[in-house]
């Protein structure tokens, strides 16, 4: 196969003269224009007239059927060998497509003078019929149902590109749809993966983080949040204790109570696990700062590492809190046993006047937590 001459360089050669028909050829037949689509609906007399005029081109190996910019004045049908469209002005070095024999280019020329949007060159030997655009114009001018046929052929040819396009885009944005769906589920699960890697160390089934997380969401949905938001807040409060992994077993596994130094410790969890999850462009991310933050101030503000109050503390932050501390107070830890729940219920209750949003505190007690959720 030689090589396409065109692709090295945006420089055009001359202009190609218009190649004579091969010697002895044989006369064009009128099925040979029926595979072009522009022509397939014409009557068979108006084929018969066009095959009559049109002529067979033969090229050379790198040969320019026609270039980029040309007044177009022709289509041609490729009979045998290879060819290549190319447009060197705009892409240099590509080969938009390969024509072989059945294949047709250079429509537009016969519709409307317009100048060639590409060149064409010979690959191979290769040979073409060519409709030239003033025989077309001759045919349709003596016989206007060909010319109506003509209409009615591109009308149904754009109808059909359009719905082809629409079905396109369609299935585009379902791909998009399902990628950003299966990047948010790899994000998600990285996501789960850290918060329980660092939970871990002192809650070796995570179940915490899991019904903690799923008791935020049903908080959040009972206030009247959206499911995309309480989803987002499930995400988000699983990492609210991110930042234990800075505490030492000796401060975060410690039986017994933590002296005045190792609390002060413990209790940088809030502001490290906010660090560590600075400057995120990622909405749940930026909530999980919010929370990792915030989850051990009190609505009284007695608690750290800012001392807020009341409405003060962000709301994911206040529902946090109520859900952290009843299911601290269900589960089994170092220094406790795990109480009752009836008795845990009572404790948030009472808690709401202090430590607790009392309204938040007092939803949860009414809604009772549902503490199959991650089982
Ligand atoms: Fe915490």
């Amino acid at each position: 196969m030689a090589a396409d001459p065109l692709l090295a360089s945006p420089v055009a050669p001359a202009a190609p003269a218009r190649p004579r028909p091969p010697a002895g050829a044989r006369p064009v037949a009128p099925a040979e224009l029926t595979g072009v689509e522009l022509l397939a609906g014409l009557p068979w007399t108006a084929l018969q007239e066009l095959a009559t005029q049109a002529q067979r081109c033969s090229f050379r190996p790198g040969q320019l059927v026609f270039r980029e910019g040309d007044q177009g004045d022709s289509l041609h049908i490729v009979t045998t060998g290879l060819l290549s469209v190319v447009r060197p002005s705009r892409d240099p070095g590509l080969i938009l497509q390969r024509l072989g024999p059945g294949d047709v280019f250079g429509e537009v020329g016969v519709l409307n003078s317009a100048p060639r949007l590409a060149s064409v060159v010979a690959v191979d030997s290769s040979e073409t019929v060519e409709v030239r655009k003033e025989h077309l114009d001759s045919v349709l001018l003596a016989d206007p149902q060909a010319m109506r046929h003509m209409l009615g052929t591109l009308a149904l040819s754009l109808t059909l590109a359009k719905e082809e396009l629409a079905r396109h885009n369609s299935k585009l944005e379902s791909k998009v749809r399902e990628r950003t769906q299966d990047l948010r589920e790899s994000q998600l699960e990285l996501v789960r993966r850290l918060a329980h890697a660092a939970e871990s160390r002192d809650d070796s089934t995570g179940i915490h983080i899991t019904r903690m997380s799923r008791m935020c969401a049903q908080l959040a949905r009972d206030i009247g949040m959206t499911h995309d938001e309480a989803e987002q807040l499930m995400h988000a409060s699983s990492m609210h204790d991110i930042g234990k992994i800075a505490i030492p077993d000796s401060v975060l596994l410690k039986p017994g109570p933590l002296s005045p130094e190792e609390w002060e410790v413990m209790k940088s969890h809030t502001e490290v696990g906010a660090q560590l999850l600075s400057g995120s462009r990622s909405p749940v991310v930026r909530m999980a700062e919010v929370i990792a933050r915030t989850h051990h101030e009190k609505w009284d503000g007695t608690g750290y590492p800012d001392g807020l109050a009341g409405e003060q503390i962000p709301l994911v932050a206040r529902i946090c809190a109520v859900c952290d501390v009843f299911d601290a107070l269900v589960s089994d830890r170092p220094y406790k046993d795990a109480w009752l729940v009836e008795d845990a219920l009572a404790e948030i209750a009472r808690l709401g006047a202090t430590h607790l949003d009392p309204s938040l505190a007092r939803l949860f007690v009414e809604r009772r937590p549902d503490l199959r959720a991650g089982e």
